[in-house]
């Protein structure tokens, strides 16, 4: 793939404990095969930087061939997988870490991720594993998704070396204050995933107002709220050319204090879109006018 003779601007990155994230990166989840292929090749064209895929997404293999076509230096592009919740064990890890890295074509990832905890694993195991993987070279760097404050906690102490991120369902209906107060304590990113509440938000009168009156799309309102905020990266998912373009242009505008709070307050008690029967118990919203919002 020739990427274009124009290069597109640099999207500003997060330095957290060592790892340097950019801040926008491209989220997979249901782009697979050659939707998959299209979907990386357009954000590496637009100027994503940091591509999120994981074993579970079954796309490792086609976001690994849109890499390979770029003519993109490897060490230009910011790869994230993750290792599924059945896999946690010490011996399955390694293989599941082995086998993600072999299916993109790459000799490391740059973030790998416990996908979900499992309490049925000693997270003790779990840790020392993905401790292990960072070691033994297959990540440049290691974190942590889905994993609530009380968990992150122990992950934290448990961890050998620091980890950068803890990737998280985070949006405007969803208030992640004590998830983001305890990433800053330790000096970690948090990545938001289903920013757009998984396309949910993008109808709210309150980001449409917000949108006219800056003359942007609702996409890129609820994206901004996210950059304007210290330590928060995103993967929005796209496979729309288009939209994978918008999604990233949303560096060159500001939204002002009252927009900002007026997103805030968009926060429910239902706001949650990822709920799987696996999901572990979740932090309590920080404001509890939130928890009794219907
Ligand atoms: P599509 O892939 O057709 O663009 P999330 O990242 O919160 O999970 O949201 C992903 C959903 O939002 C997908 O259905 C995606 O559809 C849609 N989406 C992504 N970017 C935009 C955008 N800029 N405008 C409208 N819909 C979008």
């Amino acid at each position: 793939m020739g990427l274009s003779a124009h290069p597109p601007a640099t999207v500003p990155a997060i330095d957290a404990n060592g790892a340097r994230i950019p801040r926008m990166g491209l989220g997979t989840w249901r782009s697979t095969h050659d939707e998959g292929v299209c979907a990386v090749r357009a954000a590496l064209e637009a100027g994503y930087r940091h591509i999120d895929t994981a074993a579970r997404y079954e796309n490792e293999q086609a976001v690994g061939q849109a890499l390979a076509a770029s003519a993109l230096p490897r060490d230009e592009v910011f790869v994230t997988t993750k290792v599924w919740h059945t896999e946690l064990r010490a011996n399955d890890f390694r293989r599941a870490a082995q086998a993600s890295v072999a299916r993109l074509g790459l000799d490391h990832v740059d973030l790998l991720l416990v996908h979900w905890p499992n309490p049925e694993v000693p997270l003790e195991e779990t840790i020392g594993a993905l401790c292990d993987a960072q070691r033994s070279g297959l990540t440049r760097h290691i974190g942590v998704s889905n994993f609530p404050v009380a968990l992150l906690e122990r992950a934290v102490a448990l961890a050998s070396v620091p980890l950068v991120a803890n990737q998280c369902e985070y949006h405007p209906y969803l208030d992640q204050t004590r998830l983001l107060a305890a990433c800053s304590r330790h000096g970690m990113a948090l990545i938001s995933h289903s920013p757009l509440g998984s396309g949910k938000l993008l109808a709210d009168p309150v980001i449409a107002d917000i949108a006219q009156r800056h003359e942007r799309k609702p996409a890129q309102i609820i994206l901004r709220w996210l950059m304007q905020q210290p330590g928060v990266a995103a993967i929005p998912k796209s496979s729309n050319p288009v939209r994978i373009g918008e999604n990233l242009a949303v560096f060159d505008f500001e939204l002002d204090a009252l927009s900002m709070a007026r997103i805030s307050a968009l926060a429910r008690a239902d706001g949650r879109v990822s709920k799987p029967a696996w999901h572990p118990e979740w932090d309590t919203p920080a404001n509890p006018l939130v928890a009794a919002k219907p």
